[in-house]
């Protein structure tokens, strides 16, 4: 764990949704449980957010997610057997899921949409800053996300969203960001976001992705904020209030992001982020490789 010395603490990860996407395989497990190379995907998320010292993690769940919470429990059985056999790597990994960081839960009740997801959290955030992360995307441990934007809420006292460049025809999938360079280098100040847009009425392609340093503010607006695209309550809406507004909390800024992320959204996708990411594992990586360019080329055959 890193010691932090920022004013943000705390990560919130909605994990609520029931991964229809995933059907037959998230009938009775956890879309977040899904194995990316060697490890669920939540603990990617996980990891992340410890890593620039995000201890206090906060998972916003639901029913059929208990397997989430085992994860990152102890099993003194297995552990005990593992010790008796001497196998410390195994025995590492399963306590270094354990040992991650402190993670809280709180269900969401009614799925509202991801808003009133982020908003079942007031409580245990309090009035600071909070990380907010989305499992869907993985961002590569080796490139600098969440902690450049933690200090750019830092200077601005805003809300600050992450966002990649998108071909224009994929930005329907995405909260779309209208930006204005302001000079600065490594931000720009955000001028109106709308959720999931039809390119042609698109300001950019410019797309929001999983990772959110917000200001409290944002509760105060989400709890005002009604029902938006898909009949749920948009986390991307309070976010256009907060960039619209001024006052404290209100303006919201964004991180263009250039590094390497993986979508696990859905199955083609998740699919391609456990072979890209199995090639840089130090262990399976050098097999796979080996491997891979032979099986390529039988399939032009
Ligand atoms: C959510 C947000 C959307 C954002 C996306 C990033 O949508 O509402 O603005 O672009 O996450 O992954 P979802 O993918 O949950 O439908």
């Amino acid at each position: 764990m890193t010691s932090n010395n920022s004013a943000v603490h705390k990560a919130v990860i909605p994990v609520a949704g029931l991964g229809t996407r995933f059907l037959p395989v998230t009938k009775a497990m956890p879309k977040e449980m899904l194995p990316v190379v060697d490890k669920p995907a939540i603990q990617y998320v996980v990891e992340e957010a410890v890593n620039v010292g995000l201890n206090d993690v906060l998972m916003i769940t639901g029913r059929n997610k208990r397997a989430l919470e085992d994860h990152f429990d102890r099993v003194p059985a297995l552990e005990a057997t593992l010790a008796e056999k001497g196998d410390t790597s195994k025995l590492q990994s399963v306590q270094s899921t354990s040992n991650l960081g402190d993670i809280h839960y709180v269900r969401q009740g009614d799925p509202k949409g991801l808003g009133h997801a982020v908003l079942r959290a007031k409580q245990h955030v309090g009035y600071e800053p909070f990380a907010v992360l989305l499992g869907d995307d993985l961002i590569d441990a080796r490139d600098e996300l969440l902690s450049t934007m933690i200090e750019v809420q830092a200077k601005t006292g805003g809300s600050v969203v992450a966002l990649i460049e998108v071909e224009p025809e994929q930005i329907s999938s995405y909260g779309c960001a209208d930006i204005i360079h302001n000079g600065e280098d490594g931000y720009v100040r955000i001028k109106e976001l709308v959720e999931k847009p039809a390119p042609e009425d698109a300001p950019s392609n410019l797309a929001l992705i999983g990772r959110y340093v917000l200001h409290p503010a944002v509760f105060d607006v989400l709890e005002k904020t009604e029902p938006g695209r898909g009949g749920e309550i948009q986390l991307t809406d309070a976010l256009q209030v907060l960039a619209a507004g001024q006052g404290e909390g209100y303006g919201v800024y964004g991180v263009i992001f250039r590094g390497r992320r993986y979508d696990t959204g859905d199955k083609l996708s998740y699919l391609k982020a456990c072979v890209e990411l199995a090639c840089d594992s130090e262990d399976l990586g050098p097999g796979l490789r080996a491997w891979l360019p032979g099986f390529a080329a039988s399939l032009d055959k």
